[in-house]
């Protein structure tokens, strides 16, 4: 069996020095937010996992059934040696991908958190012992350095993470991700699609409360490496439909007036109550605007396939 090469692309102070960067400045303008990638220490990865399995939350389930109906033409139309993961998280949908390809030499997971990078590493191992597993440590709004590894390339992007990217943010990271292939390489991008209201803040505020749990993970995190004082139970979970920009908003509303104090940045930070905290956006798409957005990072959509119910997107372009 190859080995499991783990490469860390960002240093730990770095990505300490990004936390305090994002803490400094999320929490001192008005409305307060904090970039969702912050929920991922190995306890929000693994609420995440749960998150998947919840009856509420859909997009796991349809993407899945996606890539069980249509690995195979995926497979055919990348023809890829080397499959890059951003986000891979268990990489546990991502199976039906490497099984269908024939040809895989190389799987590099792309991911901030370690621990599931480490766990989906071991596990793919055992499943399949040729294939050579490259995981990497990084951040992928950075830019990224891949190993060399034999083309074509397919980069995946699954789960609908793309849309936690704000619109900008999203042209940026599309550009990079171009960036990363040659012509006739190919990205496989997981869209969350617009619909019924309830059903999607359903999806993001479960009855069960793992969600809830999940976003206050960040507090969680925030306490514990920067020394600050957050009483999660202070907070409470929201999830809101914003019609017009089309994208689900998760915040954590203050109960009360409180003031929260980070030390290791030497800040105090203060909140009326029912001030709200944005912890995340999740952008939901339509097929015109996807292929516009892929279009002006210049890929090329060929392929647009969505599950039975029409909930979800995968689709696959060609770098031009
Ligand atoms: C919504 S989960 C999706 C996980 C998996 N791809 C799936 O489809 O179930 C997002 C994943 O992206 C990772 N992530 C979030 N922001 C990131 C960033 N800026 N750079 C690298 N990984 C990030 C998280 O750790 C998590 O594993």
């Amino acid at each position: 069996m190859s080995p499991l090469h783990v490469t860390r692309a960002l240093p730990e102070d770095a990505t300490d020095a990004a936390l305090r960067a994002d803490v400094r400045r999320g929490l001192t303008v008005r409305p307060k937010w904090l970039p969702p990638k912050w929920f991922y220490d190995a306890r929000g990865s693994e609420l995440f996992e749960r998150i998947t399995a919840l009856p509420e939350y859909y997009p796991t389930r349809a993407e899945r059934e996606i890539l069980a109906d249509r690995a195979g033409e995926i497979a055919a139309a990348s023809g890829a040696r080397t499959l890059v993961e951003l986000g891979s998280g268990s990489s546990e949908k991502t199976r039906y991908l490497i099984d269908a390809l024939p040809a895989l030499a190389v799987y590099v997971p792309v991911d901030v958190s370690e621990s599931a990078l480490t766990q989906a590493g071991r596990a793919l191992m055992t499943k399949r012992p040729g294939l050579d597993v490259h995981a990497l440590i990084a951040d992928f709004t950075a830019p990224l350095a891949l190993p060399k590894t034999p083309g074509p390339r397919l980069v995946a992007f699954l789960g609908g993470t793309i849309g936690n990217l704000l619109p900008a943010e999203r042209a940026a990271f599309l550009a990079s991700v171009r960036g990363l292939l040659a012509p006739g390489d190919g990205l496989l991008l997981g869209t969350d699609l617009v619909k019924d209201e309830r059903v999607l803040v359903r999806a993001y505020d479960d009855a069960a409360g793992v969600t809830a749990a999940f976003n206050k993970n960040v507090l969680t995190v925030v306490n514990r490496e920067l020394d600050a004082d957050f009483d999660p139970a202070a907070f409470d979970h929201v999830a809101l439909w914003d019609v017009e920009r089309e994208w689900i908003e998760m915040r954590l509303r203050s109960r009360t007036a409180q003031t929260v104090k980070v030390p290791a940045l030497n800040l105090a930070v203060d909140f009326a109550a029912g001030e709200e905290l944005r912890t995340e956006v999740s952008a939901k798409f339509r097929k015109d605007g996807v292929s516009a957005e892929l279009a002006a990072a210049g890929l090329e959509l060929t392929h647009w396939w969505t599950d039975t119910e029409g909930r979800f997107a995968l689709s696959l372009s060609l770098a031009r």
